[in-house]
């Protein structure tokens, strides 16, 4: 079934693979509401897509979220589509002794942030028979040590995703919970280190094409690209191939003399 006449939020709807399904949903029929923290950008990408509202928001300051329900209570109360895209990424060498309000930001933005947002508009979602679609990563699967943080907010993403399908089954709640895991897709803001010849990169409009198919067929967990071989290399060897996927990530993000 096509994906059409739903009206969806968009945490970190202004860049990337956030803006990219935003401009797609809003070209397919559907009503898109974007969030973001930084105004300037979140206005300039209304001026560009005039079909499109927003709001600014921080998925990681509870005051801010509760003033966006509100928003989007009293403006959208059909909303039946919440799409966790908001998220950051940093590598970080642990002996260097990195500021800790900086190594705990990944984990407030993108696991409680996911979290916050998720529970915040549960009971909404749920009235309108609702779809959350929370935006994990292929390195859910595997620890790929240059990101120590990063790997485990977006495991936390994966099972608390698994956790909430399983829950809305029990409690025959009408909600649908999509785990989307893309691999690296260099054309997008997250980190400036790959670029889009990097091996295993995937396009943005590949990403989105392919989980538009594997939404409208009825999938709960959507590994694009070259995540599916990342979910099988956390499946199988999991221990050699987070050693081998380590010292390749490693040596990319912090070469050693020689
Ligand atoms: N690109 C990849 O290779 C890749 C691969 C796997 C998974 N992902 C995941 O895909 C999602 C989108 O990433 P992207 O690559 O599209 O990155 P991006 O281009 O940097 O976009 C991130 C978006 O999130 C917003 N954001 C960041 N912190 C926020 C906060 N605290 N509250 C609200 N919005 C916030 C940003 O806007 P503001 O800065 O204005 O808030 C921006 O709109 C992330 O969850 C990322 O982990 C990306």
């Amino acid at each position: 079934m096509t994906f059409t006449q739903h009206t969806i939020l968009i945490t970190g709807g202004t860049s990337g693979i956030g803006l990219g399904f935003a401009q797609k949903f809003a070209a397919l029929g559907n009503k898109v509401i974007i969030s973001a923290r930084n105004e300037a950008r979140l206005k300039q990408i209304l001026a560009e897509n005039p079909d499109f509202s927003g709001f600014v928001s921080d998925v990681s300051d509870t005051d801010s979220l509760f003033q966006l329900l509100q928003s989007i209570q009293n403006e959208f109360p059909k909303l039946d589509v919440l799409f966790n895209s908001a998220g950051i990424m940093r590598a970080y060498n642990l002996f260097e002794n990195p500021d800790f309000s900086a190594l705990t930001s990944e984990i407030q933005t993108n696991l409680m942030g996911t979290i916050a947002v998720t529970q915040a508009f549960l009971a909404l979602l749920t009235a309108n028979q609702g779809t959350i679609i929370n935006v994990s990563s292929g390195l859910s699967n595997l620890a790929d040590g240059a990101h120590p943080i990063y790997n485990l907010t977006k495991a936390g993403v994966h099972f608390y995703s698994d956790a909430l399908r399983e829950q809305a089954r029990y409690f025959d709640q009408n909600l649908r919970v999509v785990e989307l895991v893309p691999p690296l897709v260099a054309e997008t803001n997250l980190e400036s280190h790959t670029t889009t010849a990097a091996p295993n990169n995937m396009a943005l409009s590949d990403l989105i094409d392919e989980t538009l198919a594997a939404l409208e067929n009825g999938a709960d967990r959507i590994d694009a690209g070259f995540s599916k071989t990342l979910h099988q290399m956390g499946k199988v060897d999991s221990e050699e191939n987070t050693r081998k996927l380590s010292a390749q990530m490693l040596s990319n993000y912090f070469p050693k003399n020689k």
